[in-house]
């Protein structure tokens, strides 16, 4: 029997159905909502506002929990690869061994870029940001590479074009702003080792693939690779709703990511950290800082709009930045920064009340440096990560019976009707 919730507005009580997920969170189903009472709902940044039903990814901000299809991120990160943690997102399951050899060719087959396309690069200024750069490039994947609608083997074609060229357009954007010779890929490596390899590989010395390394991008990855309805997410789903083609809903996406609040975080937490160790701040004044209602500055990496307790995704990568660093013999004052700073601010009685702790921005900057990633290409690095989480969103939407045009309602406040005033009389 479906629940019911009571609105009780003047002398009228209206029952709205009540949804239940699979994971017992519920929800109030407002849809007929305006219909019923002429009103709309208002909630600011949707942070009560559920936007569709999804079986991808389940999060539990008060527990910390994060699972994809049911699989607890903990054990992706330990047991799997992206490569198969992006098929799980997409198909629902975990590959067979035929699966995911197959979805491997066809990663392998459409790896390249079209040559034309890396006339593009020259063309944009020398200071543009890569993440400006790979939103524009996405986009213009579907001049090269139109696809025919609603075609299944067309689609698992145009999925495997975008999670493969993507790491193919960012290795290449990051090769001609150096003004080195582009590595095309290889088909002897898997995913991460052709990424590292296409980035570090030079004529004059060649790349030296490190397991311990290539893990710690494959973790990396996999930690990012979907969130459920976040602003990119979002956003992809949004711009998909208007029936635009894939790439085109993915190239929205990349440009929300963008954002400090968003995935931009990773580069501004680098930033931030810097900028502590050479002016040598005393770390107190940074959470002093941070606090401060009169300074618009936040702790970068802090915080997050779910998980109201620990970041599930944090723990992991802090445990690979002492690894990698340990392993590459790195020490990098930075990780000694933020964790000191992590001790003052999970202590102090601002945050502790605010429920702000690390999240996941918070130390995946120091793995990315690590491995030699610059800095303003973080970012990108979420990116290539996010990717089978925003096709396997996008899917979902498309797939879904009652999915519409996104067209949220507003309440205006502007003037009420006035006449027009001739200029002269203004
Ligand atoms: N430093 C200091 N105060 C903070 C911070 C922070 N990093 N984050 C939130 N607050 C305070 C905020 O000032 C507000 O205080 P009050 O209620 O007293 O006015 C309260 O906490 C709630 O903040 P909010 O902005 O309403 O919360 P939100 O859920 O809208 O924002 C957030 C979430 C992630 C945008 C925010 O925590 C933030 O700006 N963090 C820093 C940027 C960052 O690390 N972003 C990466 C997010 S994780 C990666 C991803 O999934 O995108």
């Amino acid at each position: 029997m479906t629940e019911h919730v009571k609105l009780i507005w003047q002398d009228k009580t209206f029952e709205l159905p009540v949804i239940t997920g699979s994971e017992g969170e519920k929800a109030i189903d407002i849809s007929k909502l305006r219909q019923m009472t002429g009103m709309i709902t208002m909630d600011s940044g949707f942070a009560n506002t559920g936007s569709c039903k999804s079986a991808i990814t389940f999060m539990d901000g008060e527990r910390g929990i994060l699972r994809y299809r049911g699989y607890p991120i903990d054990e992706l990160a330990e047991h799997s690869s992206f490569r198969e943690v992006a098929y799980l997102l997409i198909n629902g399951e975990l590959p067979t061994r035929k699966q995911i050899t197959r979805f491997s060719v066809l990663l392998n087959d459409h790896s390249l870029v079209h040559e034309d396309m890396r006339s593009f690069f020259g063309s944009f200024p020398r200071a543009s940001h890569p993440m400006g750069i790979l939103s524009s490039m996405v986009n213009a994947l579907k001049s090269f590479y139109p696809y025919l609608e609603g075609e299944e083997e067309e689609l698992n074609a145009t999925v495997a074009r975008l999670i493969s060229k993507i790491r193919t357009l960012a290795a290449m954007s990051y090769k001609i702003f150096r003004g080195h010779t582009v590595v095309y890929p290889r088909p002897d490596l898997s995913y991460c080792e052709n990424f590292l390899n296409m980035m570090f590989d030079t004529p004059v010395r060649p790349y030296e693939i490190d397991p311990d390394i290539v893990q710690a991008l494959s973790v990396f990855l996999i930690l990012h690779a979907d969130h459920e309805q976040n602003c990119s997410t979002s956003a992809v789903r949004l711009v998909g709703s208007g029936r635009v083609n894939l790439y085109s809903a993915i190239s929205a996406g990349i440009a929300a990511l963008w954002g400090p609040l968003h995935g931009g975080a990773n580069q501004a937490v680098i930033e931030m950290l810097t900028n502590i160790v050479e002016k040598d701040i005393p770390l107190k004044d940074v959470v002093l800082r941070a606090k401060d209602k009169s300074d618009p500055f936040r702790l970068m990496g802090f915080g997050h709009r779910v998980y109201k307790t620990y970041d599930p995704r944090t723990k992991i990568m802090k445990k690979m930045c002492d690894r990698i660093l340990t392993k590459l013999n790195i020490h990098d004052p930075l990780l000694d920064v933020a964790k000191a700073l992590e001790e003052i601010a999970v202590n102090d009685s601002y945050f502790i009340d605010h429920n702000l702790y690390p999240n996941i921005d918070f130390y995946s900057g120091i793995v990315l440096r690590a491995i030699g990633i610059p800095t303003n290409m973080f970012t990108v690095m979420f990116a290539i990560g996010r990717l089978p989480g925003w096709i396997a969103q996008w899917k979902e939407s498309m797939d879904d019976p009652e999915w519409r045009l996104n067209r949220p309602r507003q309440i205006y406040t502007g003037p009420t009707k006035r006449a027009y005033v001739p200029i002269e009389e203004r």
